[in-house]
């Protein structure tokens, strides 16, 4: 069964707080975090893009796994905020890392699903062939989306999360994965200029609608909340597991609210439900990865635990995984 041989993660130094919002944008520290429990987040450097954040992750998640570049037999990289057009990230990270000439693709336009569902075709490639296969999730939403639209800016943050997952040993088992999509909800949540349907033009560009990611709020957390919660609880059943069994919840750190009202509906602690979207904002395809990093890396997870990761995305998309440590 595949296992995940070593966790990484990175966050870029810069902290950007309510307060610094506020003297951007018509905001306030008090409507941030009762709306969505964000007091900062973290943003790259000028000089830094979505590859260097995912050569840090990936190098601390290899470095866990006691792996070199050349131990890695294939690189997917989840991100909706690739290093360049094309081509991939992840090809850029292969020769970044100074990899072989191993296959890589990104996955891209799932948003914040992307990493759980990354996996989910990880461990289908290591069940065909036994493989090492480094998964980033990496954002770097600073750079692409609106600094003048106060409904989404101050929900995002940067950063990476990566593992090394293998066929066998390891640090934990990946036990299942469940995922889903409708599709006739992508328009809840999309980002249209720059595709084939409106391509860049002259006046897109000064209009800003390039970084116009159009978001239906209130619809997104329904559904976030709704698909969370029953595809976690689709994936007990099969694993003929209950909620008393997870020793620890990681959700898609979107908003402390949602991340509260899927605990209720699946009537789980908050103690068993980690949190730091307080900390680093919505980091879209990083946070589940990141998340997972920081919770390992800070002992909260032991010998023994069943951690459950569960994420939702533009698409729209949902997965929940189980790891056994
Ligand atoms: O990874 C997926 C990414 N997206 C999400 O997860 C989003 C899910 N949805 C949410 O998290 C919440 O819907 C939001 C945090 C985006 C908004 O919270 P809400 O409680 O649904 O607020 P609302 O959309 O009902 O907006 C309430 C008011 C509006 O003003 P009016 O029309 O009532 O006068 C907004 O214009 O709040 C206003 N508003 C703001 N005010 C101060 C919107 N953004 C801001 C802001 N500061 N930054």
């Amino acid at each position: 069964m595949t296992a995940v041989l070593g966790f990484g993660g990175y966050v870029p130094e810069r902290v950007m707080t309510n307060e610094d919002w506020s003297r951007l944008v018509d905001t306030t520290d008090e409507w941030i975090t009762s709306r969505t429990g964000i007091k900062e987040r973290r943003f790259a450097a000028e000089d830094e893009s979505t590859l260097d954040l995912s050569e840090q992750a990936a190098l601390v998640a290899m470095k866990d796994a006691g792996l070199n570049p050349d131990d890695i037999d294939e690189i997917v990289v989840a991100t909706d905020t690739p290093e360049v057009y094309t081509p991939d990230t992840a090809s850029l990270l292969q020769d970044r890392l100074g990899c072989r000439n191993v296959p890589t693709y990104d996955l891209g336009g799932s948003g914040c699903a992307g990493w759980i569902q990354a996996i989910d075709v990880a461990r289908a490639r290591i069940a065909f062939e036994p493989k090492k296969v480094l998964v980033v999730g990496v954002e770097l939403i600073s750079r692409l989306i609106s600094w003048e639209d106060r409904a989404t800016c101050v929900l995002f943050g940067d950063a990476a999360g990566a593992v090394v997952l293998g066929p066998g040993g390891g640090k934990a088992t990946l036990v299942d994965v469940i995922s889903g999509t409708d599709g006739s909800k992508a328009d809840i949540l999309t980002l249209q200029t720059g595709g084939t349907r409106h391509p860049f033009t002259v006046d897109s560009a000064a209009a800003g609608d390039h970084q116009r990611l159009d978001m239906k709020g209130s619809e997104v957390f329904r559904e976030a909340v709704r698909r969370m919660s029953s595809v976690t609880l689709d994936l007990l059943e099969r694993l003929d597991k209950d909620i008393d069994d997870i020793a620890l919840l990681i959700p898609h750190q979107a908003n402390k609210r949602i991340i509260d009202a899927v605990g209720q509906k699946l009537g789980i602690a908050d103690e068993r439900v980690f949190v730091n979207v307080d900390r680093y904002g919505n980091t879209g395809s990083a946070t589940v990865p990141f998340g997972l990093w920081e919770a390992y890396e800070g002992g909260r997870i032991q010998p023994g635990d069943l951690v459950v990761l569960t994420a939702f995305g533009a698409g729209f998309h949902w997965a929940s995984a189980a790891l056994q440590f």
